[in-house]
């Protein structure tokens, strides 16, 4: 099949078996690592690891900084499987590539999925290093005709035409933000309005002013295909966006955004994305 027509159902379906039958672990919760999250797949317990290009059907990642391969094990306990490195459209793969592990995990019984990003912050009330729980997104590349669910639509997943109003769970989102300052995160913890763009490029200042008055809080280049795939089969969603740069909303500066800065900040926050998605797996755990 071309870029235009999302893998069958019987693809997915062996990619599915074949993690299945080479870990005992059964995960019901799936983790998408951002730039900062790699290290919590070291953290698991058990693990059993497959590089991206051992598992059939799977695309291979091209990003420095991305592992690129799916780590199953426990983490206190649960089970977990975790992408340790994602696919972006900006790589050349179309949304629904970038989105198809998702799908996998479903086949394979994994019910909630935690999503994790870096981004840039558009609200100025924000600070670099802060963690933006996302309560909501806009699909730009749906505005412009093109989403993950493009194409014939395969009723074993989803409906043809699925909400989108409550993406991101909102239990999930009220009991961590109650359970934060038990972490000591309650001032660098927030919520807010998360867009992807498709990148390679960084904004405009247009773009961002656009953005800015849309309601927009933070832009990255991830994660709302995962989300679409996710909710479309059903799974309940928790997201959140490390902000580890400033957009830089004005034309009199020499300064700009710069992936060095990414991965900076990205490096120093990593215990606490590490604290906060153990605290959210362990919410979604108990209920
Ligand atoms: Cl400033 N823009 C976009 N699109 N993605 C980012 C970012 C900015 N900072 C981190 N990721």
């Amino acid at each position: 099949s071309g870029d235009d027509t999302p893998y069958p159902y019987e693809v997915i379906k062996e990619s599915a078996d074949f993690l299945l039958s080479r870990t005992k672990l059964r995960p019901k919760i799936g983790v998408i690592c951002g730039s900062g999250l790699g290290a919590l797949a070291e953290q698991l317990e058990d693990r059993d690891i497959f590089p991206y290009d051992t598992i059939p059907n799977f695309p291979v990642s091209t990003v420095a900084g991305h592992a690129g391969r799916m780590v199953i094990g426990t983490l206190d306990g649960v089970a977990v499987m975790c992408m340790q490195g994602r696919f972006h459209s900006y790589e050349g793969y179309p949304l629904w590539k970038c989105a198809m592990p998702v799908r996998v995990m479903k086949l394979m019984g994994v019910d909630q999925l935690l999503v994790t990003n870096a981004a840039g912050g558009i609200n100025r009330q924000f600070n670099i290093g802060d963690i933006m729980i996302i309560k909501d997104h806009i699909n730009m590349q749906g505005f412009a005709g093109d989403s993950p669910l493009r194409g014939r639509n395969d009723e074993r997943y989803g409906p043809r035409f699925p909400a989108m109003n409550n993406a991101y769970d909102r239990t999930l989102r009220q009991k961590t933000l109650e359970l934060v300052k038990e972490l000591g995160l309650q001032d660098v913890v927030r919520e807010g309005v998360y867009v992807m763009l498709g990148g390679p490029t960084y904004e405009t200042v247009a773009e961002l002013n656009l953005l800015r008055v849309v309601g927009v809080d933070a832009v990255g280049m991830s994660t709302v295909p995962e989300v679409v795939v996710a909710r479309h089969c059903g799974m309940r969603v928790f997201a959140f966006s490390l902000i580890t740069n400033m957009c830089i909303i004005e034309y009199e500066t020499e300064a700009k955004a710069s992936h060095t800065e990414v991965i900076e900040t990205a490096t120093m926050r990593q215990k606490d994305l590490q604290k906060l998605a153990r605290l959210i797996i362990k919410i979604m755990s108990e209920d």
